[in-house]
């Protein structure tokens, strides 16, 4: 199926993932539907997506959010939603066996030629997919928060996956402005959140070693490599770091102090790093600039508007 004759999608779980990918959806003109388990989830999902649409159009993405929210139907009913649907985007709980029985629902109800793509954030698909009917029209679509800003996709594929069908989902995805990447074998927790809890996993170490604050950490990670990765990938900014590229950083690297030894390579998060860093974070948030705000709302409403900034340097807006 070609992308632009995908009009129906339906969006399954519409939560803080579901909500923005709905928005998304509606904003690049497709019909979408969304599910969810009950009229209180629904009426929350839609705030979320009312909330989505008036950032938006505060911040001159969009013009006519009354059009785009038209485009958006609400329903606690899985066979209404994904009856018609050519996209099923399922966003419900990171749970295994959650993700397991509403694959099973939703593969009772939708078209056999549509595509399903799960939001899961770290599940193999191999497992998501262990039990369902239709394997071969089954796909990860890991975005990252939040969708409907920022432009990664992660595809994953199994081996009972249609190359067809992953090939579908890559258009799709491009053709509402993402920036999809196909994994070339199914991985738990694919690229980006295995690049993520590495760096992480560092700034705890460093944290509990004495060496800086919680506060620092995000600092010395926000003012240098941060700002550095939003243009270019890493493997890049080495490239550029040395008259001989990335194999010259590579020899450099390699002929001087083996820090690679003294990295951190535990295999759990301290127990008690949680409640530690929770509380300097929360003096954290209590200590920034009004502007920037005080709690999760406010702070994300702040990182989405300087999201936007960001994203119109790479021609996303
Ligand atoms: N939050 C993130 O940063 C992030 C980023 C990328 C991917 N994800 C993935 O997206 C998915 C959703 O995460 P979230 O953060 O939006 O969670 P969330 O808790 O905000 O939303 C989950 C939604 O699923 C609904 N739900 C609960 N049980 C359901 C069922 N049986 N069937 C259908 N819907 C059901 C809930 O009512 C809710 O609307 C997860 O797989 C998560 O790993 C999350």
């Amino acid at each position: 199926m070609k992308a632009e004759d995908i009009k129906n999608v339906a969006g399954i779980g519409g939560g803080v993932i579901g909500g923005s990918w709905a928005v998304l959806f509606a904003t690049k003109g497709k019909n979408v539907k969304l599910y969810d388990i009950n009229d209180e989830c629904l009426a929350n999902d839609e705030k979320t997506i009312d909330g989505n649409l008036q950032f938006l159009k505060d911040n001159g993405v969009i013009d006519d959010m009354d059009a785009i929210k038209a485009r958006i139907q609400f329903t606690t009913s899985m066979e209404e939603a994904v009856k018609d649907a050519q996209f099923v985007q399922e966003s419900g709980p990171e749970r295994l066996p959650i993700k397991q029985s509403m694959l099973a629902e939703i593969e009772q109800y939708a078209p056999v030629d549509a595509i399903i793509a799960t939001s899961s954030s770290g599940l193999p698909l191999a497992d998501t997919t262990a039990k369902a009917v239709h394997p071969e029209r089954c796909v990860g679509g890991h975005p990252y928060n939040p969708p409907h800003l920022i432009p990664l996709v992660e595809i994953t594929k199994t081996e009972k996956t249609d190359p067809a069908k992953v090939e579908e989902a890559k258009e799709f995805y491009t053709s509402l402005g993402k920036e999809p990447i196909v994994l070339k074998k199914d991985c738990p927790g694919y690229i980006c959140n295995r690049l993520q809890l590495a760096v992480f996993r560092e700034m705890v170490d460093l944290v509990e070693r004495g060496v800086c604050t919680v506060e620092e950490a995000d600092r010395a990670l926000t003012y240098g490599p941060g700002i550095r990765w939003a243009i270019f990938g890493h493997n890049m900014i080495m490239q550029l770091a040395n008259k001989n590229g990335l194999k010259g950083m590579m020899d450099m690297l390699a002929g001087g102090y083996n820090l690679c030894a003294d990295i951190a390579s535990w295999d759990h998060i301290p127990d008690d790093y949680g409640a530690k860093a929770q509380k300097e974070m929360d003096e954290i948030m209590k200590n920034l600039p009004d502007e920037v705000g005080h709690t999760n709302e406010e702070i994300s409403h702040y990182r989405d508007k300087m999201l936007i900034q960001i994203l119109k340097l790479h021609h996303k807006f």
